[in-house]
């Protein structure tokens, strides 16, 4: 998805001398373009704040938003303005788009600034790496979102008579009963980013957090091409039948919103989706209810949205800019709006809702149990190569009845030796 082929490496490296001759030509140094993908009613209220930070401080934003859930479109876009020697002045990536951003050396050091805000001290280890490359800060952090949670309507599950479930058995009970009750079981978005993140939830679900670090971060092939992942397969296919006719290629976000309307009855999605009910004004425990999703409690597949800024546009904009990133005030009121939990860990979160004070302290135990592991789907651990060749497989095989599941595991091994 967010691939930067060796190809293009190549060709952006010769790129690389015309685009610095352009610096600061077609940007004022007060005008600072921010390229995201926070399109959808929460996330755009809370983008919302940082951009009146930044006009606070004097500077002009300008907005490059480019919708598309996951930014499986934003990294494109922002590959041709790249290549056209036109970056913007920051730009939303994660983890593992970072590093291949960072071996072309065009991305600012924010070393000096991250030294005055003592971002060492205030930011969990596992934030810090996520946004450094060889002990250099190339980004500064928004959020942590948890990915692997269940987003509940109560109200259907009463009048189902079902239990809200804690496993992925207990979730078949449940999926059945709400559909002959004639809900949607489980809202879902057949884009291939949303399929992968329902199938990484369920890999840490059946497979534990060890399987999961050695299937989606080491790409170990007796790992991927195991009885496990078959299980995963497996768990994954009958997962199909509780989704409705309508979901290929729905947005995330409408998704989310079939459960807040009372259409469908869970949504597995990362936390995200508590911006739109809160944006819809829903009260977690009473409109509500977030669990982690099935067999997933004390772990935690962590996104951690973060900024890159490229070198040479607008240096006093990107430094107000990650400053103003880093607030404690910023965090919190962003986060409290976007559903994350704040980067920096001296935040104080007694105001922020239940599903994020609960987020916070499954981070913390996640942390010790060794239950904290990066999300694949969302960027953050597996290289972009493999990460692209294992959404396609996944996406494949769920859209594909014919597919078998031992074809599937053979896949996923397969494209993950092909892409190193
Ligand atoms: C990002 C979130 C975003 C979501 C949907 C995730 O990858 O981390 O910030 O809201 O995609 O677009």
């Amino acid at each position: 998805m967010n691939l930067i082929s060796k190809r293009f490496l190549a060709a952006s490296c010769l790129n690389i001398g015309l685009i610095f001759t352009g610096f600061g030509t077609s940007a004022s140094a007060e005008e600072v373009e921010v390229l995201h993908w926070w399109t959808s009613g929460g996330e755009a209220k809370s983008m919302n704040v940082l951009k009146q930070m930044l006009e606070a401080k004097g500077h002009k934003w300008k907005d490059f938003s480019v919708a598309g859930g996951s930014g499986s479109n934003a990294t494109t876009v922002l590959k041709s303005r790249v290549i056209a020697g036109n970056p913007p002045s920051a730009a939303q990536l994660k983890k593992m788009d970072l590093l291949e951003w960072g071996e072309l050396d065009v991305l600012s050091n924010l070393d000096k600034v991250a030294s005055e805000g003592k971002w060492n001290q205030v930011l969990p280890a596992e934030v810090s790496r996520a946004v450094q490359q060889k002990g250099k800060y190339i980004a500064v952090p928004v959020n942590i979102h948890r990915v692997n949670w269940m987003w509940v309507n109560p109200k259907i599950f009463k009048k189902a008579g079902a239990k809200i479930p804690s496993t992925w058995d207990e979730f078949f009970v449940a999926a059945e009963k709400i559909k002959k009750a004639g809900y949607v079981p489980l809202a879902h978005g057949g884009q291939s980013w949303q399929d992968a993140t329902l199938f990484e939830v369920i890999a840490m679900g059946v497979g534990g957090a060890d399987f999961y670090r050695k299937a989606f971060v080491d790409l170990d092939q007796k790992t991927l091409n195991s009885k496990k992942m078959e299980e995963v397969f497996t768990v994954f296919r009958k997962v199909r039948p509780y989704l409705d006719k309508g979901s290929a290629g729905r947005d995330w976000n409408l998704a989310t919103s079939m459960v807040i309307k009372g259409e469908a009855a869970m949504q597995i999605m990362g936390d995200w989706a508590k911006g739109e009910f809160s944006a819809a004004n829903k009260k977690p425990n009473k409109d509500y209810v977030c669990v982690p999703a099935p067999q997933t409690k004390d772990m935690f597949t962590y996104g951690i949205d973060s900024f890159a800024m490229f070198s040479g546009r607008a240096d006093k904009g990107q430094r107000d800019f990650a400053m103003s990133v880093m607030d404690k005030d910023f965090q919190s009121v962003f986060n409290a709006a976007k559903g994350s939990i704040p980067a920096r860990h001296d935040v104080d979160i007694s105001k922020f809702d239940a599903c994020a004070k609960d987020s916070k302290s499954a981070f913390i135990l996640a942390e010790q149990k060794k239950n904290l592991v990066p999300s694949m789907a969302h960027g953050m651990a597996t290289p972009a190569a493999a990460q692209g060749a294992f959404i396609d497989v996944i996406s494949q095989f769920f859209n594909t009845p014919k597919m078998t599941v031992a074809s599937a595991t053979k896949a996923i091994a397969k494209a993950a030796k092909e892409a190193n």
